[in-house]
């Protein structure tokens, strides 16, 4: 079929243009032309999908059958997909947790009968639901939303999981929380993502879906020690408290990346994803994860920034001195 991709040059994008020519569509990017080039056998258009001309020209009479859209970050952006992709047999939109206004700290149950954002501002979560009722409303019926938890695997610019591992690498004593390594966690990979998406806009697929690992396919300390074991660091733990953590000014998610305190915690990675599983969204073992991306951090020379103004995760060197001073 042909098929669309709105992105395809970075992170998500990238995996879905690959495996959409690996199951054999006609495919066709849409980005700025910022980010790069998409994999070799996509046609790269160029337009700022901000703009409501850019889509219809760059298209030019080619008409998409199925449409992935990672990139939708804007209002504007999901009206002018609206406008033009109204007539697509399915449409995969890659949306977020954010979408739901109790998550963090959640935890969430299944799609329907949670709230999600209604309120007019620019923030994220808002924008990307407004996203979902602007696009869904157009292609009615055959609009799919994966409300995407914690992407990871290779090309991951946001560097989470990145982070923990190049800090892990370079060994000697590394700062963990004292707390929290049995707290169950979920992500999920990249390419399981990118494949199924895939598959959802070739069916047509419709409805919300919490896209992300099962809850408890790993915990915390559980892959700590996968990234001390793959990239095979003499790292010492220096467990430190919670209380400890924060009062030093550590950012919870930010400066150690995928950590929370325990009372958030324990509801914001409790999401149900009956209907992810039932959909047929793989979740390939968090090693085979941690691994690849391990192998594709080693010939990556520098990381682009993160996108959408996403501050860089990990924990500042003078942070990670003061705490470990003393100890
Ligand atoms: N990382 C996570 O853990 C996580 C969790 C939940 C949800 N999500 C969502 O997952 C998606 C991740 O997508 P992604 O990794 O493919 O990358 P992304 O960083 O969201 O999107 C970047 C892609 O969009 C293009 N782009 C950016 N602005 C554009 C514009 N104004 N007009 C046209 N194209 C534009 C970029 O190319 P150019 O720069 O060349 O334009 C690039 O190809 C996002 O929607 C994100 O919100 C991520």
């Amino acid at each position: 079929m042909r098929l669309l991709v709105l992105g395809g040059t970075s992170f998500l994008g990238r995996h879905v243009v690959t495996a959409a020519l690996d199951r054999g569509h006609e495919v066709a990017t849409f980005t700025r032309g910022v980010s790069g080039d998409p994999p070799a056998g996509a046609r790269a258009l160029h337009g700022d999908r901000d703009d409501a001309a850019a889509l219809p020209a760059a298209l030019d009479g080619w008409a998409p059958e199925i449409v992935v859209d990672t990139s939708c970050q804007t209002r504007a952006a999901a009206r002018n997909a609206a406008a033009v992709l109204g007539g697509v047999r399915g449409y995969a939109f890659v949306s977020s947790l954010n979408a739901y206004a109790t998550w963090p700290p959640g935890p969430i149950g299944p799609e329907e009968g949670e709230p999600t954002w209604d309120t007019e501002d620019d923030d994220y979560g808002p924008v990307k639901v407004y996203a979902e009722r602007e696009i869904g409303a157009a292609v009615p019926g055959r609009f799919l939303t994966a409300r995407a938890g914690l992407i990871v695997g290779p090309d991951d610019r946001v560097d989470r999981l990145g982070w923990w591992l190049r800090r892990i690498a370079r060994g000697g004593r590394v700062v963990v929380p004292a707390e929290g390594w049995d707290q169950p966690i979920a992500a999920v990979d990249v390419r399981d993502l990118a494949g199924w998406l895939v598959q959802m806009a070739e069916q047509g697929s419709a409805g919300a879906v919490n896209a992300t690992g099962p809850a408890g396919m790993a915990t915390l300390g559980g892959l700590l020690e996968l990234c001390r074991e793959v990239t095979g660091g003499d790292a010492e733990w220096v467990r430190v408290p919670k209380a400890e953590l924060l009062a030093a000014g550590v950012e919870p998610w930010l400066h150690l990346p995928l950590w929370l305190p325990a009372e958030v915690a324990r509801t914001a990675w409790d999401v149900d994803t009956t209907r992810a599983r039932e959909l047929g969204l793989p979740s390939r073992p968090l090693a085979q994860t941690v691994t690849d991306t391990w192998a594709w951090l080693r010939g990556v020379e520098s990381l682009p920034p993160p996108p959408h103004g996403l501050p860089r995760p990990g924990l500042p060197a003078d942070l990670e001195a003061a705490l470990l001073t003393g100890r």
